[in-house]
């Protein structure tokens, strides 16, 4: 029997070539690695592995799947539903994203800890970067085509980012959203957009990532006191590997086939237990109390762009992602030499920490908020409001904080810039005025009918009747 299959091997070999194709792959020597060392070697392709998963999960979908307005939904709770498997590949696909996020994530600490981007895998590190980009544009684009409010608001949230890009951000917003709101156009891109164009550009990015994985060999475990000498290294790595190291297969990869395997039987399990994201309600246009709260990989995002002082927005929106942009593509030009070992570079051990602190900070600040993405905002200070301020006045005032107003409206420069400013609302708009817009919302403000008893309403227009201008107000009432 196994004579046979030899012979039959050796036949198919021979017309094909295969051995030839991925023979010099499997069997290049690898350093010899053991332990946790070893184990987080198996990262990368399991980021690999998870992507495969993806393609195929999602081709499956793709073939239920309605990409319009009127049919996406529906079609989501049929495959849910009643679609063979549908409720297991929705589940799949889901914790296959997050999966890959953060294995995508992972892979990146590890190689930035141990200092893989150094000579002569700075390309490694690039296409790494483009890669780590577009599956945070896959996540984001696979979230619109759920076709329900939370998906809604999060692109609508994106567009007013993208919209705030100086000179063309009006055309940028345009080419996202493929017109000026969120509508059915939008759908029909965002879904190109995720199941042919970034995809795409992930197998072309992949096969380039792998090939300089396979050019350069795999980065040797660093060693303290044994710094990257951009003259030397290459012959040292040869030389290194020729005599200590192992052939690729199976000495190496069956740790990439266990932790893939390890990744598989998470994802399913996941699937099978907790299953696929619930379907909310259709989007709604007219409810802007949905929660806008993406996937969790995204809320610390969101929950960044909330945080913001109004006076930086702009900066911040704008500057922030250039600068850790910059970080990204610049490191691999200014630190390719020398030290490898974490133990000798204590800044990367203290870059990763502060990463992970303020993603979990900014993570658990997203997800307590009851509001997202213009939420939290803290209580007004005391001071806006004087000294003994009538009690009616004080309840008003932390009803104002409660009930959501203060994210959008500032007073006194606390508080979103979403809505007209309040700061001198008493002035502005009489006691009638006040309870209308309260009540009746307007162009981008909830209506509150049926949302405040007499009492808060009374208490809120107190409040809003005390504004009067900063200074002169509370000069004169002194
Ligand atoms: C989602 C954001 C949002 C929230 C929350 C919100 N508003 Fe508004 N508000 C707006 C917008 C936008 C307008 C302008 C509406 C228009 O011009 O049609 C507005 C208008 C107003 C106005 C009229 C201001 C003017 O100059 O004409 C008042 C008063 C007001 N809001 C009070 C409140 C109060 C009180 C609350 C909390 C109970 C609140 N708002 C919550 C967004 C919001």
């Amino acid at each position: 029997m196994m004579g046979l299959l030899k012979r039959l091997w050796a036949v198919f070999d021979d017309r094909t070539g295969t051995s030839k194709l991925f023979g010099g792959a499997l069997s290049h020597p690898v350093p010899n690695t053991t332990g946790w060392v070893g184990w987080s070697y198996a990262l990368g392709s399991a980021v690999l592995f998870a992507f495969i998963l993806q393609v195929v999960t999602g081709i499956a979908l793709a073939t239920a799947y309605i990409p319009s307005t009127a049919n996406a939904f529906d079609s989501l709770v049929f495959i849910t539903e009643q679609a063979t498997a549908g409720r297991l590949l929705r589940g799949m696909h889901n914790f296959g994203a997050t999966a890959m996020v953060v294995l995508v994530g992972l892979h990146m600490a590890q190689t930035f800890l141990v200092g893989a981007y150094k000579y002569p895998r700075e390309a490694n590190w690039l296409t790494g970067s483009v890669l780590l980009l577009l599956t945070m544009a896959l996540s984001f684009t696979g979230q619109l085509l759920r076709w329900d409010q939370i998906a809604y608001w999060s692109v609508f949230v994106l567009a007013q980012q993208v919209a705030r890009t100086p000179l063309i951000g009006t055309e940028l917003t345009q080419l996202v959203l493929a017109g000026n709101t969120v509508n059915g156009a939008t759908l029909s891109r965002f879904y190109a957009f995720h199941v042919f164009f970034i995809p795409a550009l992930v197998f072309a990015f992949l096969a380039l990532h792998l090939w300089l994985v396979l050019h350069h060999g795999v980065s040797e475990p660093p060693e303290a006191g044994r710094p990257v000498d951009p003259k030397t290294y290459r012959a040292w790595y040869h030389n290194f590997v020729e005599r200590t190291g192992v052939p690729f297969w199976p000495d190496a990869a069956w740790r990439d086939v266990v932790f893939s395997l390890g990744v598989l039987a998470a994802v399913v399990a996941l699937a099978v237990i907790v299953g696929p994201p619930h379907l909310e309600q259709p989007p709604d246009p007219t409810i802007l109390e949905a929660y806008p709260r993406p996937d969790w990989y995204f809320v610390w995002i969101f929950a960044a762009l909330a945080l913001i002082p109004p006076a930086f927005e702009d900066l911040v929106i704008l500057g922030a992602p250039l600068a850790l942009g910059a970080l990204l593509f610049l490191l691999p030009f200014v630190a390719n030499k020398g030290e490898r070992a974490p133990q000798r570079r204590p800044w990367a051990i203290a870059v990763v920490l502060l990463a992970v602190m303020m993603i979990g900070t900014l993570y658990v600040a997203g997800e307590r908020a009851p509001w997202s993405p213009e939420f939290a905002a803290p209580p007004l200070p005391a001071q806006l409001l004087g000294p003994d301020p009538p009690p009616v006045v004080a309840r008003g005032a932390v009803l104002y904080n409660q009930k959501g107003c203060e994210a959008c409206h500032n007073i006194g420069g606390y508080g979103g810039a979403y809505g007209p400013e309040l700061t001198e609302a008493g002035e502005r708009l009489t006691r009638e005025q006040l309870i209308i817009r309260i009540l009746n919302g307007g162009e981008g403000m909830p209506a509150y009918a049926g949302k405040l008893t007499a009492e808060e309403l009374e208490a809120l227009v107190a409040f809003l009747e005390s504004r009067e201008g900063t200074e002169v107000g509370a000069r004169e009432r002194r």
